[in-house]
């Protein structure tokens, strides 16, 4: 996924008219896209159900979190920021809180005991019940829901969308994850896999062009197992993830097609094949491999090996030549020695990764690493572990960036730089980002830019054919 627990986002608010006297409703979000994309299915829920959003966490009725379980880091975070709306109700009693999302699938009913100040806690398959919880919280009755489903995809809510320029949103494709790695908490978080019913996602993507959306990124856990079962009559019909993204593709041939995440045991060449075939699928795949080494991956029940990785990664450079991977890699897994480590340098110098999310192993309650491994890579051992393994990404990105020096790309113009006024950002196919200066151009336009130059985050360009 694109990025993770370290960031919070914030809903913009919308329809602050002061004369409004609905109840305000701030969200805050931590964790993968899916759950980014979860608050927007939260703020559709709210807001047809008479609450308003705000980005103005003092104006708020309501305060809600919606948090990630993935690493014991993205849990203190959580844990400060609960302190700190704790200091609001201080001052304003009538304030509701709310734990949604992982952390609240994972704690349940003690985080009510742990954090006094909380008054409902959701998990990621009962939003339908928040408001009702809500309610409930406002007569002074605290409430949990963590019930699991096999069935809910929130497939005919209309998410409320937080990217405000309304260029690129997330469409969710599939909820929960069957994997079982060792070392995940999600397959608890987020239940069981299940598939959405490809006519809804098909009409949501249809309802985000009529918007002027010009992107969309497919979302699951691992969409490469994505199935839809059908059946007309005695005639059974199956939608897979191949059939899904040609689908998407064809709704409008100027819509971007991202998707995210792919498992490296499920890519299969008709995926490929099919990302070769349609020019606005993006030569892009974020394929996340942990370890350079088979033994690791056995003890992370990834159910591939270095060389199966690797045969993978072959596949794709021949279907479709000129295509960025990125990769999420975990150092310092259980028993993981100096002789592993060194496997994932070298697959990494191997591969040549565009980019990676590198992490040290945090160990997670329940899980199966937890219960069976012992975690007994020193702490000190893990972040020397993980300074090797950034410095020498930090080398590979450069180097995929410096390859794109003279060529030109084709941009879809997502907002103004941060650092310039004078300056738009983008993403190229390979999913790097671009600034260049804005010449007439606006949001939400193609452009072709001419990589001239390159930080260590960002390529620089300028506008080309104006
Ligand atoms: N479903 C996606 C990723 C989900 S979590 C996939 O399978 O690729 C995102 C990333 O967090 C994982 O790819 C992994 O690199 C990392 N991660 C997951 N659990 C972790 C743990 N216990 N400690 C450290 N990193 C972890
Ligand atoms: Fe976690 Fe593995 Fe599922 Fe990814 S595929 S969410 S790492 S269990
Ligand atoms: Fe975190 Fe849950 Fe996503 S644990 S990474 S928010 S699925």
């Amino acid at each position: 996924m694109d990025f993770y627990a370290e960031d919070a986002n914030i809903f913009e608010g919308f329809n602050s008219d002061t004369s409004d006297n609905r109840q305000k409703v701030y969200i805050e979000t931590y964790g993968c896209q899916m759950n980014v994309n979860d608050s927007e299915v939260i703020a559709s829920i709210l807001t047809t159900n008479g609450y308003a959003i705000t980005s103005n966490i003092h104006d708020a009725d309501v305060i809600l979190i919606n948090t990630c379980s993935i690493r014991e880091n993205a849990e203190v975070r959580v844990f400060g920021r609960i302190d700190l709306f704790g200091q609001i109700k201080k001052n304003k009693p009538s304030v509701l809180i709310g734990v949604l999302g992982c952390m609240a699938e994972r704690l349940k009913k003690q985080l009510l005991e742990q954090k006094k100040v909380v008054d409902v806690v959701v998990g990621p398959d009962a939003y339908r019940e928040l408001p009702i919880l809500l309610r409930a919280a406002e007569e002074g009755q605290k409430g949990v829901n963590v019930l699991l489903s096999r069935e809910e995809t929130y497939a005919d809510i209309s998410p409320v969308r937080l990217d405000k320029n309304g260029v690129s949103a997330f469409v969710s494709i599939m909820r929960g994850c069957n994997n079982m790695c060792s070392y995940c908490v999600v397959p608890y978080t987020r239940g069981a896999e299940r598939s959405r019913d490809p006519k809804s996602i098909v009409r949501e993507v249809e309802e985000l062009v009529k918007d002027g959306y010009r992107e969309v990124t497919l979302l699951g856990q691992n969409v490469n197992s994505y199935r839809w079962e059908e059946s007309k009559g005695m005639i059974k019909h199956f939608v897979n993830f191949s059939d899904l993204l040609e689908m998407v593709a064809l709704i409008n041939p100027s819509l971007r097609v991202r998707f995210s995440t792919s498992h490296p045991k499920d890519l299969t060449n008709d995926v490929l094949y099919t990302m070769a075939m349609y020019e606005n699928i993006c030569n892009h795949i974020h394929l996340p491999v942990q370890s350079g080494s088979s033994r690791i991956l056995k003890l992370m029940n990834r159910k591939y090996t270095r060389e199966d990785y690797l045969a993978r990664i072959s596949a794709i450079r021949e279907i479709i030549p000129d295509c960025a991977i990125s990769t999420d890699i975990i150092t310092g897994f259980c028993t993981e020695t100096e002789l592993d480590h060194d496997m994932t340098l070298s697959l990494m110098q191997e591969v040549g990764f565009d980019f990676a999310y590198m992490f040290k192993y945090s160990e997670r309650p329940n899980t199966k690493a937890a219960r069976l491994l012992s975690d007994d890579v020193p702490e000190e051992v893990k972040t020397r572990r993980l300074t090797e393994i950034i410095e020498l990404q930090g080398k590979l990105s450069e180097q995929s960036k410096r390859n794109d020096i003279g060529k030109s790309y084709e941009v879809l113009i997502e907002g103004v730089s941060k650092k310039s006024q004078d300056e738009f950002y983008g993403r190229t196919t390979h999913n790097k980002v671009v600034v260049f200066p804005k010449g007439n151009h606006k949001i939400g336009e193609f452009v072709f830019v001419e990589i001239l130059d390159c930080t260590p985050a960002t390529l620089i360009g300028k506008i080309v054919n104006e």
